[in-house]
């Protein structure tokens, strides 16, 4: 916590202090760029499947929606220095709200609601996730963090079903570790936007927005909203989206919220 009022402080500093600039480069490169603030945790929901073969930038496979470059920065909250070689898993929603592996599984409102709560319920006693209904795994994958702790993917913009506003699941491992688990969200003005597109305005009227969300408000999910969003071609979000964010952990600790804890 003091490390992190610190960094603060110093990074309002050098970025006051124009001059300074020597000095603040000397604190570490990365304190301009990057946000050494631990990024909270979320639940990891029933639906992570390790498969540690996926590495691969592309995950959409035969799914169709707006094309989203999503890059990650990975820092180590401790030192506040980029983290190299963690591996990261993502896995999310088609933009009509299924999951690669439980196909089976309808997005359908209020089932859906139901079945969360369940898997909340089940999840907390520690049982394993769901039982996969297919060997699907479009919308899954894995990346490794290069020497300035960033991964990216090629994805599409997640959909939702009705309880569930849209975010991606994330899972770092840093030497075979899980060392963070989270959700991450967009902008509520950006989904309403998105909406009005093909598929997902076939879907529009489920839409919560993020405060209706419970797991968004018990996960303090405006902590993690994927801020650094734009149009790919600079224009018209229509033909794509590029977005980046950043999260901070402490490699030394094992997430508290991993299921499988290894
Ligand atoms: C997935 O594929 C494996 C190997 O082909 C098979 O044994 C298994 O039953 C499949 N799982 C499901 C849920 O379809
Ligand atoms: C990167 O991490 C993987 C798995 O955690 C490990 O097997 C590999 O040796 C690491 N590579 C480097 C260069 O540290």
């Amino acid at each position: 916590m003091k490390s992190t009022i610190i960094i603060v402080l110093l990074s309002s500093l050098c970025l006051i202090q124009q001059t300074s600039a020597k000095l603040c480069a000397r604190m570490g490169r990365h304190l301009l760029e990057t946000t050494c603030v631990l990024t909270p945790e979320g639940g990891e929901g029933p639906y992570y499947i390790s498969y540690p073969e996926l590495i691969r930038k592309d995950i959409r496979e035969d799914r169709t929606g707006l094309p989203l470059q999503l890059k990650f920065t990975l820092t180590d909250v401790t030192k506040c220095e980029p983290i190299h070689n963690a591996s990261i898993d993502i896995w999310q929603a088609d933009p009509y709200g299924f999951y690669s592996s439980y196909t089976k599984n309808s997005p359908d409102a209020r089932r859906r609601r139901r079945a969360a709560v369940q898997d909340e319920k089940r999840l907390s006693l520690g049982v394993p996730h769901a039982p996969p209904t297919d060997n699907t795994t479009f919308l899954r994958g894995v990346q490794f963090t290069d020497e300035n702790g960033e991964a990216e993917f090629l994805t599409v913009f997640p959909g939702w079903y009705s309880s569930r506003t849209p975010h991606i699941h994330v899972m770092a491992h840093v030497n075979g570790k899980t060392v963070h688990v989270s959700q991450i969200y967009f902008k509520n003005d950006l989904i309403r936007n998105i909406k009005r597109l093909s598929p997902y305005k076939q879907r529009a009227n489920l839409a919560p927005t993020n405060e209706a969300d419970y797991i968004f408000r018990r996960d303090n999910g405006h902590l993690a909203i994927v801020n650094q969003i734009k149009p790919t071609d600079g224009r018209r979000i229509s033909r794509g989206l590029t977005g980046q964010i950043t999260l901070g952990m402490d490699p030394s600790k094992t997430s508290k919220k991993a299921l499988n804890a290894s």
